[in-house]
């Protein structure tokens, strides 16, 4: 598995991951033209990359298999996962084709690394309580702070 940072060229990527993580149960809830038109859905992507963006990519076999980015969203403009304005929240994704692979785990680990390094006290993000990436996030630290709808809201000290 190859690791490396998210690019501007990684946007049609990136979407695919934000299509992944809105539609996690399998139900197609969503598409690129709904998300792109959906002020919260989208507020996770627009303008990227901003300057406090950071994501990370894993390719599996020369082809981009998942990734993982942090962004500053505003209490304004809030994610489903805010916690604060100097709080970055993740999005995570990885395609079908390549789960159960370790992608998740070592994206997140790479991000988490990152946001140490940036002096980042804490990320935060939303999980639905029935999503298999909640056990992941828990066994990265990750603990439950509030409940926003049917989503937890989980954070990281770091
Ligand atoms: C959830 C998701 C990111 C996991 O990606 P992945 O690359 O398959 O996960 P990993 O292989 O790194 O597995 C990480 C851990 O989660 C567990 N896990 C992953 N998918 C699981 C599943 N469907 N059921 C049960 N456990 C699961 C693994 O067993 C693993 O645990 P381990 O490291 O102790 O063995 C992926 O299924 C996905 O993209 N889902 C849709 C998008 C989504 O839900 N994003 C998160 C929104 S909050």
């Amino acid at each position: 598995m190859h690791l490396r940072a998210a690019t501007a060229a990684d946007l049609p990527f990136l979407t695919e991951m934000l299509l992944e993580a809105c539609n996690w149960d399998g139900s197609p809830w969503y598409d690129e033209e709904k998300a792109r038109g959906d002020d919260h859905a989208w507020r996770y992507l627009a303008d990227w990359p901003r300057a406090s963006d950071f994501g990370v990519i894993a390719e599996l076999d020369g082809s981009p298999a998942g990734a993982t980015w942090g962004r500053l969203l505003t209490a304004d403009r809030p994610g489903y996962g805010y916690i604060a304005d100097d709080v970055p929240e993740l999005t995570l994704g990885v395609s079908a084709a390549f789960r159960r692979r370790g992608v998740a785990r070592a994206v997140l680990t790479e991000l988490i690394a990152q946001a140490r390094a940036a002096s980042y006290a804490q990320l935060s993000l939303s999980v639905d309580p029935d999503n298999p990436a909640r056990g992941l996030y828990e066994s990265l630290g990750f603990r439950k702070v509030g409940v926003v709808g049917t989503s937890d809201t989980m954070v990281l000290d770091l």
